[in-house]
């Protein structure tokens, strides 16, 4: 084993691994069988002709098709040379194929919401850390965001950010090169963010578009809006899903501990030339016997109970899957950054732990704080009363700290990563997004 395997305790990479150590357990069901949607997916409102787009097939792809919903897949380049997949579900009245008729009442009386045949928005799902689009479809089309969100008569389009599965291509660089991995949400924010609504501004010749993000997906736009508030004009309303943006107020104990131990990690995990932070099965079952053994033991009992609630029952088919083939990499920095917010309980850019880098980057010693009032579009946040990553307190401090702050919505039960593998999503948050949505 790697010297220093014993240091990844540390913030989120602990927690992913050891809330699905459990239910894991190095089980590798038959993937296929357990993500079939439960019933008939419901009907596009009219009869959708592919566009002529040549793509490779990916999970997100088959799900989507599985589904029966259209999918198209976009390609673009950021300024800095990543090249992003995304993925998206397009609006069906667009693709009206004047040969056939209407579609029928009967048809329109599955689609969820009213009035028909409207078109309502473009919309970007962006997800959260080690997480991509496959994220808002891999619960089926009874709660998936993406196929609610289509259903509702939006345009909807999913970003996969620098370093996941389906944007580990660089024009300049590959993954095997440390320069590759020198990002964090900052960068996801302000290059891949603002690259892919300009993007989707100008696909759909829409003037806006809406926004959700779950965890990091907040983080990124907060970081963008804070850097590029222009960027302010070219967002209806976002709406943020267990936001981080401050953390550190969490009474768990395990993460608080992880929290403490993050320069100590930065040094090793630099010192080791690890760049990226690969959440494979192996990396799993290796972190499970690390972390979960030994004194550890108990604390690792006490965060399943507290952080996964009941997920780990309900969502126990979904459980392989999601670490097989949901999760995706991170860089280091990434993680270490939202360590640094922990241990601060400061919204800031990037700490290098070295007064030089800091001041050529930022221009003074200690990295500068994200100024939230420059953020001045309209925002929901949701929050889950079992959440100990953010806790109740931190998005009660970021709610103060956004000035415009429409809805601020207690989900109760709901822990960090229900909001996007729960079962009940449909009920307990998305019909809610849409109805803000319609607000507009
Ligand atoms: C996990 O696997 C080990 C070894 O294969 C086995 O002894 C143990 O009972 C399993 N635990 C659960 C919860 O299935
Ligand atoms: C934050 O941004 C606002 C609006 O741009 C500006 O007036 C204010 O001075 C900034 N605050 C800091 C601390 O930079």
């Amino acid at each position: 084993m790697l010297p220093g395997w014993n240091l990844f305790p540390s913030l989120l990479v602990v927690l992913l691994q050891c809330l699905r150590c459990d239910a894991f357990n190095g089980t590798l069901v038959d993937k296929v069988e357990t993500m079939a949607p439960p019933r008939t997916p419901p009907t596009p409102a009219t009869p959708w002709k592919r566009p002529p787009i040549v793509y490779d097939r990916d999970l997100v792809i088959e799900l989507v098709e599985a589904a029966e919903y259209p999918i198209e897949k976009h390609v673009l380049t950021t300024p800095d040379g990543y090249i992003l997949k995304l993925h998206r579900i397009p609006d069906p009245l667009q693709f009206e194929d004047t040969t056939t008729p209407t579609a029928s009442d009967q048809d329109s009386e599955l689609l969820r919401f009213g009035p028909k045949n409207r078109f309502r928005g473009a919309v970007l799902l962006v997800p959260g850390l080690f997480s991509t689009a496959a994220d808002f479809v891999v619960t089926g089309p009874e709660n998936g965001l993406a196929f609610v969100l289509a259903d509702a008569g939006y345009d909807v389009w999913m970003a996969n950010v620098r370093g996941s599965r389906f944007a580990r291509k660089n024009v300049r660089l590959n993954v095997a090169q440390s320069e590759f991995w020198d990002f964090s949400f900052h960068e996801i924010g302000t290059i891949d963010i603002a690259a892919i609504v300009d993007y989707i501004l100008r696909e759909t010749n829409q003037p806006k578009v809406f926004y959700v993000g779950h965890n990091q997906g907040m983080s990124d736009l907060l970081a963008l809006l804070a850097s590029k508030p222009r960027y302010n004009r070219k967002i209806h309303h976002a709406i943020g899903l267990a936001p981080v943006a401050f953390l550190g107020t969490t009474e768990n104990r395990v993460i608080r501990r992880a929290a403490e131990l993050t320069d100590r990690l930065y040094a090793t995990l630099r010192s080791m030339n690890v760049n990226e932070i690969k959440p494979s099965p192996d990396f799993v079952r290796l972190l499970s016997g690390t972390v979960c053994s030994g004194e550890t033991n108990e604390l690792c009992a006490e965060m399943l109970r507290g952080f996964l609630g009941s997920t780990v029952d309900r969502s126990r088919n979904l459980l392989p899957i999601i670490v097989d083939d949901l999760l995706s990499s991170i860089s280091t920095r990434q993680l270490i950054h939202f360590g640094q917010l922990m241990q601060t309980r400061k919204f800031q850019q990037f700490d290098h732990k070295n007064h030089m880098i800091n001041m050529q980057r930022y221009g003074q010693g200690k990295p500068p704080e994200y100024n939230l009032s420059r953020v001045r579009l309209p925002v929901s946040l949701f929050y889950g009363t079992r959440d100990f990553v953010t806790s109740i307190k931190d998005a009660y401090k970021l709610k103060d700290e956004l000035k415009n702050v429409k809805h601020f919505i207690e989900v109760p039960g709901m822990n960090h990563i229900d909001f996007v593998y729960s079962d009940k999503l449909y009920g307990l948050v998305n019909r809610k997004i849409i109805e803000i949505f319609n607000e507009n």
